[in-house]
């Protein structure tokens, strides 16, 4: 339908990018990309009304989103035009069009284009080899200053390349090196960064994509001060591992802050207060990492030898998920973790029937401090006994 409008306005239009890149590779893709030749907002319009689909204009950058009842979104760009041919090449200044928009993007294999106007419905543009590299499996730039012009490419490089278990192409690694070492990924903006990492934590094996960034010196460019170890790659692998388990325990849970908590181990306080103002972290960020680095090792022994939940409540009382993430990410042995998951179901699952109110007006107690004393206690027992007899009890710890 979008090819057909494209004949009614006497637009060319094409469909890019990623869904090209995973439609020859046999992969599903719900993201669609379109590049108008023209006015890609007048297009969009025509095509939301067109569709019954609610549009969202991005005037400054002329693009737009159509998005469908059923959730389903498309963007709409218009092939930018600022480049120039040659007067020689004017006949061809259709093609030439896509083919500079295209040109101006990250990697070959995300550099193709096909056609959807019904005429040539379905043709593949492929400018840059891009088939013959999606094909030998190669992560190749377009052209010398594209890692200069977007630094953030260096992280997006080695994304696909985990992705997809292709390889960086040669000469794009020397680029790529070279950029690094010019200090142009120091020069981005820590909200940037921070989007890339969070894209490859959302990737199927965030893992295997933070050892290469290691691999590749470019994590260093990211935390200069982080050592990249095994111990912290084993920490990473189950932090990854044990992420189902906090999901489930927590709707919510960050994981690029859980990220940050195992590489930003040992950092001095200073150096912390650099990295959450450069990535939009609230303070208290700081203060639970501290607070959990003094308790972890008495924590973890605690655990290993099966101490009662009690115990553990006091000196972690509830964690937040990431929190109790980070503790996870230190325990290698399965009845250890087992031990922890039940303490933190137990936790969640905990809750007194009896009120501060009734401590107050039935068993006379008064002051609010006794009553918070008393309360906590009753609470402590019946983590380690859930079947207690609460009012029983009560009068037991009175
Ligand atoms: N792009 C680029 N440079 C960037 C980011 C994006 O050239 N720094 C281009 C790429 O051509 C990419 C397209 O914009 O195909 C869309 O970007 P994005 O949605 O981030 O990537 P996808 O290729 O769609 O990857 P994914 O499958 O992860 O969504």
């Amino acid at each position: 339908l979008i090819g057909s409008y494209g004949e009614d306005k006497k637009m060319p239009v094409y469909v890019v990018g990623g869904f090209v890149r995973d439609l020859l590779l046999g992969l599903e893709n719900y993201d669609i990309d379109i590049v108008v030749e023209g006015n890609g907002l007048e297009f969009a319009k025509y095509a939301s009304k067109q569709l019954g689909a609610k549009m969202v204009e991005h005037e400054k950058f002329l693009t737009a989103s159509l998005f469908f009842k059923d959730g389903f979104r498309i963007d709409i760009a218009t092939a930018r035009t600022e480049y120039y041919e040659k007067p020689a090449d004017l006949p061809q200044v259709d093609i030439s069009t896509i083919k500079k928009d295209l040109y101006r993007r990250d990697f070959t294999i995300n550099a193709m284009a096909i056609k959807l106007n019904t005429k040539e419905f379905g043709l593949l543009y492929d400018f840059f080899d891009s088939r013959k590299d999606l094909k030998e499996g190669l992560i190749r730039v377009l052209h010398k200053l594209s890692f200069v012009e977007d630094p953030t490419r260096i992280i997006r490089a080695v994304r696909f390349e985990q992705r997809f278990g292709f390889k960086i192409e040669e000469e794009t690694l020397r680029i790529l090196h070279e950029t690094l070492n010019g200090g142009f990924l120091e020069k981005v903006s820590g909200q940037r960064i921070r989007q890339e990492l969070e894209k490859i934590l959302g990737e199927r094996e965030p893992l295997n994509a933070i050892k290469r960034l290691a691999q590749l010196k470019i994590l260093k460019h990211i935390f200069p001060k982080t050592y990249f170890t095994s111990v912290m790659e084993k920490k990473l692998e189950n932090l990854f591992n044990n992420l189902r388990i906090i999901r489930e325990l927590y709707k919510k849970v960050n994981i690029f802050y859980s990220l940050l908590r195992i590489l930003l181990e040992y950092y001095d306080i200073d150096t912390l207060k650099q990295v959450i103002k450069k990535y939009g972290i609230p303070k208290k960020f700081i203060d639970e990492i501290k607070a959990t680095e003094t308790r972890l090792p008495p924590l973890l022994n605690m655990i290993k030898y099966k101490i009662r939940f009690s115990d553990i409540y006091k000196v972690i009382g509830k964690p937040s998920a990431e929190t109790a993430a980070h503790i996870m990410s230190y325990i290698d042995e399965e009845d250890s973790k087992e031990y922890f998951v039940e303490y933190l179901k137990r936790v969640f699952s905990t809750k007194l029937s009896i009120s501060g109110n009734y401590l107050k007006e039935k068993m006379n107690v008064k002051n609010s401090v006794e009553i918070g004393k008393v309360m906590n206690e009753l609470y402590c027992r019946k983590l380690d006994n859930p079947s207690i007899n609460e009012e029983g009890e009560l009068k037991k710890i009175l």
